[in-house]
């Protein structure tokens, strides 16, 4: 069955169902940060739990046609360009299939840029068709002065533009918008009432929400409504070392070490020295944190929901006395430590569901630094560097160290400072070769009676 017959035979629907696959389409001439909203919302769905990937048409333009040579190319008269692109734009929708039917995808974001409504009448019938609802993501920007930061900030780095230079980029870019501009139509009040849709206005000036139909899409427009593009940076650090650290326990509520004292007071003129007015400080409602902040003279603010994973029956304990009095439950974590709920306490992917209003007001904030723990830290840090479930309980977070978290074009640029106050180290690499299960009869009838 070839593709276009396959897109355009209505006979097979597929039923929707409240938990059915989601296809985000983002629409929008060129240069209105839809490829950035694509990577940002996709990062964001990863964390949270739900399986999404991107599908960039341009990229799949690229690879059929090898080199860009101008804005000629995106003439709605240059018939064979043409057909390229609506052959690419197919292509993607087949991998979109792929993902979605067959690889357990939840959510596929379509970033296109030729989004009439004859293409969105393909995406809408392809979607119908597999059982798919269709959610628009609609960028509407008319601000020549947003449009020129865009430009120079994505597509001098693009592929299309290598070796030329800046003016010449503009220029040509500009006139590719404009060939878009001639069949570009809007998401339309009458006529598109009945999708599903978000038009953001001016990065985020405005917002208009059409018809949402389920959960996941309410979550999505809740995301959208609260990410802002207006520079900033997000300090992550621990809490100063602990008396509990220096013993190698886990969990429990003790106070700063000397050497963590020492912390508090150098991350008070590190601090200083980066100069920055309005910072926010935020804590856990634990001692170890609050000490830290303590020392830096600054209001700060507690969060409960940054408070340290939660050990359970493990609190307080060593590894060694873990693997002691738990060997079974200590091989459980190590072969799947994302997911590894420790006994009467919580796992790392709880974790992140506790976090998620942490990182949504994260988003609405400007510059904040962040004392908290570290599996915590692990979390915040998958989150803005798209790591996976499988690195992130692995990632280091060394005790005295300061993370500075700095948005750049799709990603994060991240600067690591040792404040120079030596401390204990709590990383434990993945251990090789584990492989235990566990016998559902005895559980946790193998927890010791003495815990
Ligand atoms: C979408 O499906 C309708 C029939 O329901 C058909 O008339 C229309 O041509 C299809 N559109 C596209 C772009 O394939
Ligand atoms: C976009 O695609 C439609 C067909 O789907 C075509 O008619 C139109 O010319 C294209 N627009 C541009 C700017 O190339
Ligand atoms: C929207 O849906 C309603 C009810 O299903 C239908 O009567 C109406 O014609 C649709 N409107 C458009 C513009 O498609």
């Amino acid at each position: 069955m070839t593709s276009e017959r396959r897109v355009n035979c209505m006979q097979a629907s597929v039923p929707q169902f409240t938990n059915s696959p989601t296809m985000i389409v983002m629409v929008g001439l060129p240069a209105r940060g839809k490829t950035y909203i694509s990577k940002k919302l996709t990062r964001y769905l990863n964390w949270i739990g739900v399986p999404t990937k991107v599908f960039n048409v341009g990229q799949y333009r690229r690879e059929a046609v090898q080199t860009y040579k101008s804005y000629e190319f995106f003439m709605p008269n240059n018939e064979d360009a043409m057909k390229i692109r609506k052959a690419c734009a197919i292509a993607a929708l087949q991998d979109v299939n792929i993902y979605l039917t067959h690889e357990q995808g939840q959510v596929a974001v379509f970033d296109a840029t030729n989004t009439t409504r004859d293409r969105r009448e393909l995406i809408i019938n392809f979607s119908k068709e597999n059982g798919y609802k269709v959610f628009f993501v609609e960028s509407i920007c008319d601000d020549p002065d947003i449009i020129e930061a865009n430009i120079l900030q994505v597509k001098l780095t693009s592929p299309d533009y290598k070796d030329c230079d800046k003016e010449k980029v503009v220029e040509d870019f500009l006139k590719r918008i404009e060939c878009y501009k001639i069949n570009y139509t809007p998401l339309h009040d009458e006529y598109d009432r009945n999708l599903s849709y978000i038009k953001i206005f001016n990065v985020g000036s405005r917002y208009l929400v059409n018809h949402v139909l389920d959960h996941i899409q309410s979550r999505i427009v809740y995301y959208l409504m609260n990410i802002h593009v207006t520079p900033r940076s997000i300090y992550l650090c621990r809490h100063g070392e602990s008396e509990l650290n220096l013993l190698g326990r886990i969990g429990g509520d003790s106070g700063l070490s000397e050497r963590g004292k020492k912390f508090a007071s150098a991350l008070g003129l590190f601090m200083r020295d980066q100069a920055i007015q309005d910072l926010k400080v935020w804590t856990s409602h634990m001692k170890r944190t609050i000490q830290t902040a303590e020392a830096l003279g600054v209001p700060y603010e507690q969060w409960k929901a940054l408070n340290e994973i939660d050990a359970g029956v493990c609190e307080d304990m060593t590894y060694e006395e873990i693997q002691e009095n738990y060997p079974l439950e200590f091989a459980l974590r190590d072969q799947d430590k994302y997911r590894y709920r420790y006994p009467k306490g919580e796992s790392y992917e709880d974790l992140v569901q506790r976090l998620e209003p942490v990182i949504m007001e994260l988003e609405r904030q400007e510059n904040v630094l962040v004392i908290c723990h570290q599996a915590v830290m692990r979390c915040l840090l998958a989150y803005f560097l798209d790591k996976s479930a499988e690195e992130l309980p692995y990632l280091k977070c060394s005790l005295h160290t300061v993370l500075k978290l700095t948005p750049v074009a799709y990603g994060c640029k991240v600067e690591s400072f040792f404040l120079n106050i030596e401390a204990v180290n709590t990383h434990r690499d993945k251990p090789e070769n584990v492989e235990v299960t566990r016998n559902p009869e005895e559980a946790l009838d193998t927890v010791p009676a003495h815990i």
